[in-house]
């Protein structure tokens, strides 16, 4: 299985879910990979110190002399890996602009990884170029994060609209996995009524599992742990180990 998680809205979630997905995927036993595609490289970060990095998943996509093996690099978590990212990634649509497996890249460099591990887990930057584009056709499934906020489905006809046309040309078998509703205040109104608005859009795609807001998950990066390590008793622990369970029902 390999789920890219996307939203061109920024700041919804996106690089929490997959830090914390994959961490209570890998803690339940299960071969992780993260695929870094975000220049601003934050699920690196959350997992590796980026300095000393020799190659990074724009070198893996750029030229076909680095091998897989040249940026995988293990984390301080059990079977948990890590494709990592940089700024220079920001180069990367440039480059593939006008190339014939310009939206390919990702899927061909990664297809040899499909049986090392159980789940890919792949961030995107929040935009719909061609970065994300190539991690939707090299996705098994969509995870769309969406926050519990005033201006929670803006946009979201654009990312359903490129999914579909992924899904048409490229990549018949994508699925969308689950929307999941993140950064919920439990003591908003306006929380409880985009909650009402996105199960009426999305229906049963809606994860049971409701991320809330929560201070610990956001302080767990900088320090370089999950919130599995950080803070195992926290509300964030507790919903993300749900998330990673209700996930593993689902594939
Ligand atoms: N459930 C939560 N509770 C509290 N803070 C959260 C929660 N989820 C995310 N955050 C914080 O909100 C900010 C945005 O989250 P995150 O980086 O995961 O979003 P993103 O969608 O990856 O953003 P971008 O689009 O910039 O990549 C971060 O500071 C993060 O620590
Ligand atoms: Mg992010």
């Amino acid at each position: 299985m390999i789920i890219t998680i996307a939203n061109q809205k920024g700041g919804v979630g996106k690089t929490t879910t997959s830090v914390n997905l994959s961490a209570g995927l890998a803690f339940m036993g299960k071969r992780v990979l993260v695929v870094d595609m975000d220049p601003q490289a934050n699920s690196t970060v959350s997992f590796i110190d980026p300095h000393g990095i020799k190659y990074t998943v724009f070198d893996l996509l750029e030229s076909t002399e680095i091998s897989i093996e040249d940026v995988i690099h293990p984390t301080n978590i059990k079977n948990l890996d890590i494709i990592p990212a940089s700024i220079s990634l920001a180069k990367l649509e440039s480059k593939l602009i006008g190339e014939i497996d310009g939206h390919f890249r990702l899927k061909d460099r990664i297809e040899s990884l499909k049986h090392k591990y159980d789940i890919i887990i792949v961030d995107t930057p929040p935009t719909l170029g061609l970065i994300t584009i190539n991690t939707l056709v090299a996705a098994s499934h969509l995870l769309i994060p969406i926050q519990a906020s005033y201006y929670a489905l803006e946009g979201t006809d654009d990312l359903l609209e490129t999914y579909e046309k992924v899904k048409s040309r490229s990549n018949p078998d994508l699925a969308i996995l689950g929307v999941l509703i993140t950064l919920y205040d439990k003591r908003t109104i306006i929380a409880k009524d985009s909650e009402d608005h996105i199960k009426q859009l999305f229906g049963n795609k809606v994860f049971k599992t409701i991320i809330s807001k929560n201070v610990r998950l956001e302080e767990s990066p900088a320090y370089k742990e999950s919130i599995f390590t950080f803070a195992p008793e926290s509300r964030g622990a507790i919903e993300y180990q749900k998330l990673a369970e209700e996930v593993l029902n689902h594939g």
